[in-house]
């Protein structure tokens, strides 16, 4: 283990220290304190290098444009006594705070340094947190915190504790006014992890991330389970089983990549919109706007992956997914059209049919809101037959949780498009950004089912009197079944039954998509709409 940092000496007049009576010695010793509160520890440094992990001020500068950093409280230090702290006292207090930019944007930073009393919450560290938050919100620029900590440092007992009170408040009343983005680049124990939990997107990194309330250890002792660091709050655990991570990097540079992504595609804050790129679209039918026309499977029963569609929607081809590795029957993500971002919410018919599940509506659900508060419009692609059966989903609560979804659509106000590809079948209909929940722009391709139910379904119900009465006679139940399927197919399972309402706006051939939505969005830039005037809504969580 490494020994701990050296605090950085006080300004002295003896020796060969400067003469602080000058100018000139005054600015020696500026310098001297400065490059020593920016050196660091060289053998807590070679050991945080030894685990794959950057220090702090090397993440940032990966992170910001080059030069662009002016940090903020870097001579801060704790004041405690407790347990031999006041020999452990360090410039910055173990975390790096300021202000820099991402593109020439501003941002907000804090980056944990946990080669400072294994970058461990004390008074002092939560303080300069929390003043950078408020910096954030006062100036309406995304922050971005770099997670890598012991967690509440021991030794200033409550203080921590409360400070870390003070930082979840502050993620609260920043939510939906400016973006948030945490990063875990190391451990992350115990309460701590609700900053992130708060924050719109939280990124991980392979092998070298963690987080969980209690350890393996706590776990061991009350519930006898056995189970390791990584298994237990690793990034893939996040990512793939609990839904509490939106991307899995493969390593630290790859984390921070992912974040400059996504500060493209977000504004500023809520008053303002995304950055957006000088991109006219070509209207005339390309290959790939062809290629839809031949997508759709004859078997209604056929898979296919609907971010063939995403991405010839989307300039360039660009999708940025989001938590791709959770709940994979929704597919979220940003991406851009004309050279405005858009969101993308679409069922994905190769994995679990496209049904929507609990895991699904809320990853939806909670994306949907993101967009929304961040002004970004809305597509939303539906192939879905229905919810999930079973007594797993039923009793989980699929019925409060999939309620989110129907919550987020119906008070979203950005811009919404919603495309039909095939099935569109009962409660998910609704769900799925039906024009009766308030998108702008309802389309559905000829291949669009909209319905109750599938066929199957349908005909055991409608008819079952009349398959029984054949059953009893001594008829051939399965060919009058396939007989009334078919009848209900050719009936009902098409988009016009709902164009004739109104509930659809326009069907269209497949290749005409991207240019629909493109006009579409055209006539929506302008889009004004509010909400009743509330408290806020009591959305069921
Ligand atoms: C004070 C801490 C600390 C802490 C680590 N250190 N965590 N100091 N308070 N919480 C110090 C260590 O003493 C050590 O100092 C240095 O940081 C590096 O730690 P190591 O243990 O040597 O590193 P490593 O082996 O990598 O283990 C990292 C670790 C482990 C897994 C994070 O340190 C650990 O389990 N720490 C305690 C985690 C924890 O239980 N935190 C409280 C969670 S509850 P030296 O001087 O020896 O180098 C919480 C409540 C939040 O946070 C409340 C919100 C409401």
């Amino acid at each position: 283990d490494a020994p701990a940092p050296k605090a950085a000496a006080p300004a002295t007049t003896t020796g060969d220290a400067p003469d602080l009576k000058t100018t000139a010695g005054k600015l020696a010793e500026f310098h001297r304190r400065r490059d020593a509160a920016h050196a660091g520890n060289e053998r807590a440094i070679a050991s945080q290098h030894g685990r794959g992990k950057q220090t702090a001020r090397e993440r940032l500068d990966k992170l910001l444009d080059p030069g662009s950093f002016n940090e903020i409280d870097e001579f801060a230090r704790h004041r405690s006594t407790n347990f031999g702290m006041d020999s452990k006292k360090f410039d910055g207090d173990g975390v790096v705070t300021g202000l820099g930019t991402i593109e020439g944007r501003p941002v907000a930073v804090f980056a944990h340094d946990f080669t400072v009393l294994g970058g461990s919450l004390g008074e002092v560290f939560g303080q300069k947190i929390v003043k950078i938050q408020e910096t954030a919100l006062r100036l309406g620029c995304p922050i971005i915190g770099i997670n890598d900590s012991g967690g509440a440092r021991i030794q200033e007992g409550p203080a921590s504790i409360a400070l870390f009170a003070e930082i979840f408040r502050q993620n609260v009343q920043a939510s939906g006014v400016i973006p948030q983005i945490s990063v875990i680049m190391g451990p992350t124990a115990g309460g701590a992890v609700y900053s992130p939990a708060i924050t719109d997107f939280t990124v991980m990194v392979d092998k070298t991330s963690h987080m969980f309330i209690t350890g393996p250890d706590v776990i061991k002792t009350v519930t006898g389970e056995d189970v390791g660091f990584e298994e237990l709050g690793g990034g893939r655990a996040h990512n793939a089983t609990s839904g509490n991570a939106h991307y899995l990097a493969v390593d630290e540079s790859d984390a921070l990549e992912y974040v400059k992504d996504l500060v493209s595609f977000l504004p500023q804050n809520n008053l303002t919109d995304a950055p957006a790129y000088d991109f006219p679209a070509d209207l005339e039918l390309n290959d790939a706007d062809r290629g839809l026309d031949t997508l759709i499977p004859d078997s209604a029963s056929q898979p296919y992956d609907i971010k063939e569609v995403l991405t010839t929607v989307l300039d360039d081809a660009e999708f940025l997914e989001v938590q791709e590795l959770y709940a994979p029957n929704i597919v979220i993500g940003f991406g851009r059209v004309e050279g405005e971002p858009v969101g993308i919410i679409a069922n994905q018919p190769s994995q679990l049919a496209g049904t929507l599940d609990i895991n699904a509506s809320e990853k939806a659900a909670r994306f949907v809101r993101t967009c929304d508060a961040f002004n970004v419009p809305i597509l939303t692609f539906v192939d879905v037959p229905g919810f999930l059966p079973g007594t797993d989903q039923e009793w989980n609560g699929i019925i409060r949780r999939g309620a989110k979804l129907i919550f987020a659509y119906g008070e979203a106000t950005v811009p919404m498009i919603t495309v039909i590809t095939r099935k569109a079948y009962g409660g998910a209909y609704c769900v799925m950004g039906s024009k009766q929940l308030g998108a702008d722009l309802n389309l559905a391709w000829p291949t669009g089912q909209i319905a109750v139910m599938g066929a199957q379904g349908a005909a055991n119900i409608v008819y079952r009197k009349r398959l029984a009465a054949a059953a009893a006679g001594g008829e051939n139940v399965e060919a009058l079944r396939t007989q009334l399927v078919d009848e209900y197919e050719d009936a009902l399972l098409n988009p016009y039954l709902a164009a004739e309402r109104g509930y659809i706006d326009a069907v269209i051939a497949p290749s005409e998509t991207r240019a629909r939505i493109v006009q579409g969005l055209r006539t929506l830039r302008n889009k004004r709409a509010s909400l009743p005037a509330k408290k806020h809504g009591n959305i069921p969580l």
